[in-house]
């Protein structure tokens, strides 16, 4: 189990086979960004890539880049096209080649400042520039902080599908402060609600009391955040390559989810919105084939929809193009998918009993 104190800042420190690494949550983390890095890891680095996207530079780069440079860090800031279409080769190569130019090297350490795409895409450039070099994750919203920013995925996406390119790299440390949620869009900010949901589902029931609580959450995103962060970094403790089965309870809910992102192009829904679809299709399914009650069911879709999570598939998205999409990224065998259920709230399991029907009617199940 990873190490638990309420701080602040609440902390979250993992042990794994290789790494070892805390994660810090708390408000106004980013102008202390040096100070907690030489006071939570034994770096010596003085040379930094900070790597951002374009709508996060202008928000919180300055910030940092203050920070580090203060502590006597020479900077190289790096900022990416905003958007899931960055988490490309192409920008990691770009990403390589703006830190060789600027003289960056095997000791130099690589701070990823954004979402999920800036962790991923960055945390991959840190995985292969100069065979590897330490990553520090700084993750501003609210999936990036619950979710991609611990545990070591690292990777790109190419025109056969999502995440199809990648390495296991542990960051060195991860520093999540909660006031750079206070300038999410209140879309991107909802649908971080479909992986904590997903948390919930999988590990935590009594997590989804303070999900549902709408109108207060603000004042608790730092106990939010650090419990969610507490259920991932269990989960990678127990399984950190998902060689077990463990981590792939993660999946809850990504199955049908990816598919569905990816037939509305990347574009029409959020992640945590496909999620959030993926989310209702595997509670049909868990009613179905796992006894899930129909109580616990429809708490779920419930808490979706405090969110404004869409819970709906809309009929312009096509049933072939999500099954064809999830076959790309989830290969079948002998018509059977690995696929995560739910016995009850809190108990989740992969199950071998879902072929290709059962998924094509739960996906006739969710237009109604
Ligand atoms: P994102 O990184 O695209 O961020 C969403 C939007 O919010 C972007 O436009 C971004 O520029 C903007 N933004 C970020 N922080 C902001 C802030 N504080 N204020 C204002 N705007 C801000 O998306 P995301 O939802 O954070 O992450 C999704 C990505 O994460 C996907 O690529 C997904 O595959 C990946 N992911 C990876 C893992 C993993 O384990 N590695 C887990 C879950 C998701
Ligand atoms: N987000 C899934 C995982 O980290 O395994």
């Amino acid at each position: 189990m990873p190490t638990i104190s309420e701080g602040p800042p609440a902390t979250i420190s993992l042990r794994l086979a290789h790494d070892a690494y805390t994660v810090l949550v708390d408000s106004d983390i980013l102008s202390r960004a040096a100070q907690l890095t030489q006071a939570w890891t034994e770096l010596s680095a003085k040379a930094a890539a900070l790597v951002t996207d374009s709508n996060v530079a202008p928000l919180y780069a300055e910030g940092v880049r203050t920070s580090l440079e203060s502590a006597g860090f020479r900077v190289t800031t790096i900022i990416v096209p905003a958007g899931e279409s960055s988490k490309s080769m192409a920008q990691v190569a770009s990403i390589c080649g703006q830190m060789l130019r600027a003289g960056l090297d095997r000791k130099s350490v690589l701070f990823a400042l954004g979402g999920g795409v800036v962790g991923d895409l960055a945390g991959f450039a840190a995985a292969i520039f100069q065979r590897g070099i330490p990553c520090i994750q700084i993750p501003t919203t609210i999936v990036s902080q619950v979710d991609s920013s611990v545990g070591g995925k690292t990777g790109v996406n190419t025109a056969e599908g999502k995440n199809l390119l990648g390495a296991f790299h542990q960051p060195r440390l991860v520093l999540a402060d909660v006031n750079t949620l206070a300038t999410l869009p209140d879309r991107e900010f909802n649908e971080g609600f479909a992986e904590i949901i997903k948390h919930a589902a999988i590990r935590d029931a009594s997590l989804l009391d303070l999900a549902e609580d709408r109108a207060s959450i603000r004042s608790h995103l730092v106990e939010l955040i650090a419990r969610n962060v507490a259920i991932k970094a269990t989960i990678v403790e127990e399984d950190e390559r998902e060689t077990s089965g463990t981590r792939a309870l993660l999946n809850f809910g990504h199955t049908l989810g990816h598919g569905i992102e990816a037939a509305g192009g990347y574009g029409r829904f959020l992640h945590g919105e496909a999620i959030s679809l993926g989310l209702v299709a595997a509670v049909h399914l868990s009613v179905e084939k796992a006894g899930l009650s129909a109580e616990e069911a429809n708490r779920i879709i419930q808490s979706l929809k405090i969110w404004d999570l869409p819970t709906i598939l809309p009929d312009d998205v096509s049933d072939e193009d999500i099954l064809a999409a999830m076959e790309r990224d989830k290969k079948f065998d002998a018509g059977q998918i690995r696929f995560v259920l739910i016995r009850s709230l809190g108990d989740a399991f992969v199950s071998d009993a879902i072929n290709r029907d059962d998924l094509a009617r739960t996906l006739i199940g969710l237009r109604e």
